[in-house]
């Protein structure tokens, strides 16, 4: 069991101030940058040359972000196709890659394209697949436009899709050229959108940064969160831990608290007339797997409260109907954190602190779901 006591030290957080203009997090073969989107592509366009260049949108991107993206209408948008998809987690499939490898081998993409993925984290972890595959793989430029894809899904190189409804089970790491974040496209999302991304930032801060943990705890409503104040700690959180441990052999297994019983729900509810965002899932899978931390004596009472004090004040109208307990445990055994036959858990020991490569029993697991209904 490996045990990463004060992360936040450890990553050396906060070292950005609030966004005023272009900012820029760079990681060992690649720059996320922060900011208005116009002042990225001169940069990145200057020292990269494409034969053709691919946006992968979905219809609300395309009708909500597209505009905005291509408003200075750059030389290099010259040779440019839009690939659109239709939006939600069931279209992270096989046959939508098929769509998109298609359209790329028609609209002539080479091995010296670019594909641009605009949308939220379906887009992204879809979108880099294919271009990662396509022809052994082709740049491609993240361009986040959900809270939770700009905070969590860009960020690290995790690309995938879904298979036989189990997340993210095919994919692959691969960098991209680029991150692009620009808190503009935050504008047009929902409110559950919003909440939706907020729960990784809440993650962030419980397994890394104490700090913004503070931050966190007083904000009043997604909608009116400074967001600009919000984004930087989170990514920092993000950026530092993938650049430590890139194949998510050690510490980057921290980032998976709340996501082994958060996606076995987020998969359950997926194809029910109550599905839930990924971020919804993680909230809940993250109350749960405070408390697996209480019952294996990782934990103290006041922690836990406190987690789920702020986990309820955003997520408490989260209620989706009571799930079976085997058919939730049978999703997280094909967890890919499992070892050995044993469900795999990142658990948090205080603010901060959190240890990898907890196997708890059945039972424990099972109790800790069970609590989320007996409130
Ligand atoms: N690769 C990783 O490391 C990683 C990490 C976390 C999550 N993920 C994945 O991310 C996915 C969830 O991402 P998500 O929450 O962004 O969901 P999403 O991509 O499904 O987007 C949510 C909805 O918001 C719409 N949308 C996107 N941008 C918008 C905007 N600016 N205004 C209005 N609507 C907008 C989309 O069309 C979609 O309908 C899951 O598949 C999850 O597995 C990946």
């Amino acid at each position: 069991m490996l045990h990463f006591d004060n992360l936040n030290k450890l990553l050396n957080l906060h070292a950005f101030e609030k966004i005023t203009t272009m900012q820029l997090l760079p990681l060992k073969n690649y720059d996320i940058s922060i900011g208005p989107v116009k002042d990225m592509m001169p940069l990145f366009f200057e020292k990269h040359h494409f034969t053709k260049v691919f946006i992968l949108v979905d219809e609300h991107t395309r009708g909500l972000c597209l505009p905005y993206f291509l408003q200075q209408e750059f030389a290099f948008f010259k040779d440019l196709r839009i690939i659109e998809i239709a939006s939600g987690e069931h279209r992270k499939s096989i046959k939508t890659c098929t769509f998109i490898w298609h359209s790329l081998m028609e609209g002539g993409a080479d091995r010296h394209s670019l594909m641009i993925n605009l949308g939220g984290g379906v887009i992204g972890d879809m979108g880099g697949f294919c271009a990662a595959t396509y022809m052994r793989g082709i740049a491609f430029v993240q361009v986040p436009t959900t809270l939770l894809s700009m905070t969590d899904a860009s960020i690290g190189g995790k690309l995938g899709i879904d298979l036989s409804g189990l997340k993210n089970l095919v994919g692959v790491f691969a960098d991209p050229a680029a991150v692009w974040i620009d808190p503009y496209f935050l504008k047009s999302l929902s409110v559950r959108e919003l909440r939706s991304g907020l729960a990784e930032t809440i993650k962030h801060a419980i397994i890394a940064d104490p700090q913004l943990w503070e931050m966190v705890k007083a904000i009043n409503s997604p909608e009116t969160a400074d967001w600009s104040q919000l984004l930087i700690p989170s990514l920092r959180v993000k950026q530092q831990i993938v650049e430590a441990d890139p194949f998510e052999k050690g510490i980057r297994k921290a980032l998976n608290f709340g996501h082994t019983i958060g996606h076995a729900l987020e998969t359950y509810y997926l194809e029910t007339d109550t599905p839930l965002l990924h971020g919804e899932a993680v909230a809940l899978g993250m109350m749960a797997e405070a408390k697996l931390a209480v019952s294996e004596g990782l934990l103290d009472q006041s922690g836990f409260e406190d987690i789920i004090a702020c986990l309820k004040k955003y997520y408490a109208e989260v209620t989706p109907p009571k799930p079976d307990p085997k058919k939730l445990l049978q999703l997280m055994y094909t967890d890919k954190k499992n070892k050995g036959g044993k469900i795999g858990f990142a658990l948090p020991t205080g603010i901060g602190k959190v240890r990898v490569d907890c196997f708890p029993e059945e039972g424990a697991v099972i109790d800790a779901v069970g609590e989320l209904w007996q409130v």
